[in-house]
């Protein structure tokens, strides 16, 4: 069987962890073509993953590359120009989270693939992963009845680089972005789009939110309680509360959780450990193939819509919580 060619545009820390684990996936993979930046640093990637063909520029990238798939892994503001590019040359693409830094770049973006019929997901990564595929199940055979809330925060303390792409308003830098887009895709994915929401932040002196605090509140009573922060680690569990017990994805956004935790009311609560190998990049990887494979341009478990919705809630937090990236959209 011939290895599926790929391009990797953005050879930065989660292209190193992407391209690591195209080895776990289980058909031949290569790395073909990679577009960087900084001279030093790509020459680098490429030097230790064995790509043969570098380059600097997106349109010598696209002409020579000679690659099946490209993976997108830039600063968010970028993700816009480079996907619409491969996609406009008819050459299917995953891009990292977020897929662009607006509803209307991302609208763009799926037209595109559907004039180009050429395939486009975003790199939500964690929808892929064995815990979430266990809560899903597990909340469809109606474990915990309805459920009536969710709780998810997600904070990383970012290096304190106030030109690092976290705090750099031209990088769509900013707590939302980077890692509230996780907690508000589970809310989405397990309880849809809000009927209202409300949200609040803390702006660096940039003008972007260091922190933010969501709220998501559904007219069948519903609601979720979801933050971000680039100022403190948090550990916190997921907690989805429902009619009939909880669920706990216990270390919920990193490589590996140590489990799912679900207690139904006045029982011992169950731990069901999960473990896989690599740092689970491939499962979406696997997903992004099949989908190729079977002429599909976009995939059922996380679609163009789901992604434009997401994008669309996301842009409602942000004029909330006063952050524009207006000079960059
Ligand atoms: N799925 C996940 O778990 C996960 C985790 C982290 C990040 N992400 C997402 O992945 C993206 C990258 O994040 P990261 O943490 O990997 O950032 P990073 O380490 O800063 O890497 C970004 C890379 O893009 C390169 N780059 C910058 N401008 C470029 C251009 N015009 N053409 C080609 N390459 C260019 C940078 O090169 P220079 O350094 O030379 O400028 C760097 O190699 C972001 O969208 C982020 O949200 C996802």
């Amino acid at each position: 069987m011939e290895p599926v060619k790929w391009g990797i545009i953005g050879p930065g820390s989660i292209a190193r962890e992407f391209v690591s684990d195209l080895a776990f996936v289980k058909t031949p993979q290569e790395v073909v073509a990679v577009l960087g930046n900084s001279k030093d640093s790509t020459m680098e990637f490429a030097g230790t993953f064995n790509i043969p063909h570098v380059f600097f520029e997106l349109d010598e990238f696209i002409a020579k590359g000679n690659m099946n798939v490209v993976y997108v892994a830039t600063p968010h503001t970028l993700h816009h120009g480079q996907v619409m590019k491969c996609l406009q040359h008819r050459i299917p693409v995953l891009c990292e989270k977020p897929l662009t830094i607006n509803e209307t770049q991302c609208k763009e973006l799926v037209d595109a693939a559907i004039s180009a019929q050429t395939f486009l997901m975003e790199g939500m990564w964690i929808r892929f992963l064995p815990g979430i595929r266990l809560v899903m199940s597990l909340l469809k055979e109606g474990k915990l009845g309805e459920i009536v809330s969710i709780k998810a925060s997600m904070g990383y303390k970012a290096p304190p680089d106030p030109d690092s792409r976290y705090f750099d308003p031209a990088l769509g830098g900013g707590s939302l972005l980077d890692l509230g887009v996780y907690p508000v895709f589970l809310a989405l994915l397990l309880l849809g789009a809000p009927d209202t929401i409300k949200a609040v932040g803390t702006l660096s002196e940039k003008g972007i939110d260091e922190t933010c605090s969501i709220l998501f509140h559904y007219n069948k009573g519903q609601h979720a309680t979801l933050e971000s922060s680039l100022k403190s680690e948090t550990k916190l569990p997921v907690e989805i509360a429902g009619e009939k017990g909880t669920i706990k994805i216990l270390y919920p956004w990193f490589e590996k959780t140590p489990g799912i935790e679900l207690q139904l009311y006045n029982e011992a609560p169950v731990t069901y450990p999960i473990q896989w190998e690599g740092h689970g990049l491939y499962f979406e990887t696997e997903e992004v193939l099949s989908c190729i494979q079977n002429k599909q341009i976009e995939s059922k478990l996380l679609s163009h819509a789901f992604s434009i919705e997401m994008i669309k809630i996301m842009d409602e937090i942000r004029s909330q919580v006063n952050v524009s990236y207006t000079m960059h959209e």
